[in-house]
């Protein structure tokens, strides 16, 4: 019986599963795009069906499709586990009950409670009111079907016992952050009691939380004044500066639209979708963080916020804007004209919402109009106020040519030197300016260019060997002038000896021969072997064409020449030592004079 795990990758095709979050090429028997874990422009990173695996040559990550998961979604093992299990239809717990961290109980606590919530919506006489506030709103069936919209019990413990009957225990139902404990004595309450309920779904469509609206129609005009949403407090599966609700329902069309629209509220969220807009999200009235930028910027850099009409809801908006910035994401601001909200304006006039993204404004600009609305740009005072007003804004750019642009621009806006504003900007950023001027001491400087030319000839043996795997039949006229004692690193030159064995007795002429005799080497051979396939294929996309043999010749002379440095180095040191030590024994000398000779001689070859 396979292991889940194998037979998780047994099932889940490794292409499509990354392909769904990033777009893929076929490049040879492998497939090419942009890397997921850093920046870059050229595709390096590198998928293999055959293998189940992917490797980035820009950053040097690589690993199978659970480190995928594990790194692109923050988990760890048995979460990836979990939720590919769940994708690939694998029955987990039979084999690994154990692995139920706290974590997996509290999603199944969130995931069995989203169910019930919905269940009371639906049945209960006592949810008439919220189906008919919902109905009133105007939101339609497959909105609530699609975002899971459910209702809370008007009753202190209703769902609490609903959950222990399910057989949840009183903590795990806590760590759900659905109870509140009692002040006095033991035992629990309903945190969400008679409220609409939103389940919060991380990007997986994972129930992670809930914010739970109070229906105005129940509000007591005399009482005190309820909060409009209560919302799940932290746990070990919900912090609101990593969630973007609707996040899981949006990321297709953002990807597809190229663009990410934030709004505020969920049910601006909602009903957009609704309406047919469905590259939105909403920030729930928080902040941008850094982790909702990195979420988003998965599937594209460009963002739309959506400000309410009033000056409250611009300032709500921006807050944490700066982070969006840093992360040299485009970003557009809509204001709104007619109506408070997006779900107003969509009731009223949907063009116009679509219209409003569209002609989304860029943010500096807006900006701009901000600090200079009412101002007189020949007056110093207002030309002062001014660049205080945008210095700090531009100083916050994460793209230099976008700072530099709008240096300039404020620049002449205020008939200002450039060079004086640069400094000013310097002089407001010292973190900035430390990190990239600093000098670094010299010895660490020359060690670390030294471990960069082991790099770079490191790189130039793996693209060797790579060619080897990638056509073997190269070895036939090459292997010949070539001492394996030239590649870096000893597993390199294993694997490069094992391929000329191989290739001497039984003359593979395919890379499936070769893949398949590849099988039976050991396990750190086996990963380079595969690592060297996936780089083949992704340094010689089109096969060996009389260039690539040129530069077969011109690494193979680089690497010649590397290892005859070093061998004259190491003789020179010999040599260096021996008169040092004073009692230079002239045999001894010559014949390592012979040796530099021999050396110098065959560099010289090279030449
Ligand atoms: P809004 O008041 O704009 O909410 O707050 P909304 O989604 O438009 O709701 P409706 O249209 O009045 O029904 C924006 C967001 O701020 C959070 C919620 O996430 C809400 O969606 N919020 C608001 C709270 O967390 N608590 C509150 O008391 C109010
Ligand atoms: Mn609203």
């Amino acid at each position: 019986m396979p292991t889940p795990v194998e037979d998780i990758k047994a099932r889940i095709d490794i292409v499509d599963f990354i392909g769904e979050s990033l777009p893929l090429k076929q490049a040879g028997n492998n497939w090419k795009g942009k890397c997921p874990f850093h920046n870059e422009k050229s595709p390096s990173f590198m998928v293999s069906r055959e293998r189940g695996s992917w490797h980035c040559f820009g950053c040097g990550e690589g690993g199978d499709i659970f480190t995928f998961v594990e790194k692109q979604e923050g988990l760890d093992f048995p979460e990836a586990l979990r939720l590919l299990a769940k994708r690939a239809g694998v029955q987990l717990r039979e084999y690994n009950a154990e692995e139920q961290t706290q974590r997996t109980k509290v999603l199944d606590v969130l995931r069995w409670v989203s169910r019930y919530y919905q269940e009371v919506f639906r049945k209960a006489a006592d949810a008439e009111p919220a189906r008919e506030y919902l109905q009133k709103r105007q939101v339609n069936e497959t909105s609530l079907e699609d975002f899971g919209v459910g209702y809370a019990p008007a009753a202190w413990d209703s769902t609490f016992q609903a959950l222990k009957k399910k057989g949840f225990s009183d903590d795990d139902i806590f760590q759900a952050g659905l109870t509140i404990r009692k002040d006095r004595g033991a035992g629990f309450y309903d945190r969400f009691r008679n409220r609409i309920m939103f389940p919060i779904q991380d990007v997986h469509g994972t129930v992670v939380g809930f914010s739970g609206r109070v229906l105005d129609a129940l509000v007591d005009p005399k009482g005190p004044v309820p909060a409009k949403y209560i919302n799940s407090p932290q746990t070990i599966v919900y912090d609101k500066g990593n969630i973007l609700y609707g996040l899981d329902k949006a990321k297709q069309a953002i990807k597809k639209a190229d663009k990410a629209v934030i709004v505020e509220g969920q049910m601006d969220c909602l009903m957009s979708h609704q309406a047919g807009v469905n590259n939105v999200v909403a920030s729930s009235g928080t902040a941008l963080t850094a982790e909702h930028v990195s979420l988003l910027k998965r599937f594209t850099t460009n963002l739309v916020l959506s400000f309410d009409q009033d000056a409250a809801g611009a300032q709500a908006a921006l807050r944490g804007v700066d982070q969006a910035l840093m992360a040299k994401m485009s970003v557009r601001i809509v204001r709104l004209t007619q109506g408070k909200d997006p779900d107003e304006l969509i009731k009223n006039d949907l063009p116009a919402w679509q219209k409003a993204i569209d002609s989304a404004q860029p943010l500096m600009e807006y900006y701009v109009q901000e600090a200079t609305a009412g101002k007189d740009l020949q007056s110093v005072d207002d030309k002062k106020a001014v660049v205080k007003f945008l210095l700090p804004i531009i100083g916050k750019l994460g793209d230099p040519v976008e700072r530099s642009h709008y240096l300039q621009q404020l620049a002449d806006m205020v008939h200002v030197e450039r060079d004086a504003l640069q400094q000013s900007l310097d002089a407001q950023a010292p973190k900035r300016q430390a990190s990239t001027t600093q000098p670094v001491p010299v010895k660490q400087k020359t060690e670390a260019i030294a471990d960069l030319r082991v790099d770079r000839f490191r790189a130039v043996s793996e693209r060797l060997v790579a060619l080897f795997v990638h056509e073997p039949s190269l070895l036939d006229r090459f292997a010949s002038g070539f001492d394996p004692a030239v590649l870096v690193g000893q597993d390199l030159q294993t694997l490069y000896k094992t391929l000329i064995i191989w290739y001497s007795v039984n003359h593979f002429s395919t890379r499936h021969a070769l893949a398949d005799a590849a099988s039976s080497l050991d396990p750190e051979q086996q990963e380079l072997f595969t690592l060297l396939t996936l780089l083949g294929d992704h340094e010689y996309p089109d096969g060996i064409t009389p260039s690539v043999e040129h530069d077969i010749l011109t690494m193979i002379v680089a690497m010649k020449r590397r290892s005859l440095s070093l061998e004259l180095h190491r003789l020179e040191a010999d040599i260096r030592r021996l008169e040092q030590s004073g009692g230079a024994n002239a045999s001894q000398l010559s014949e390592l004079l012979a040796n530099v000779q021999t050396v110098t001689d065959q560099l010289r070859t090279l030449e």
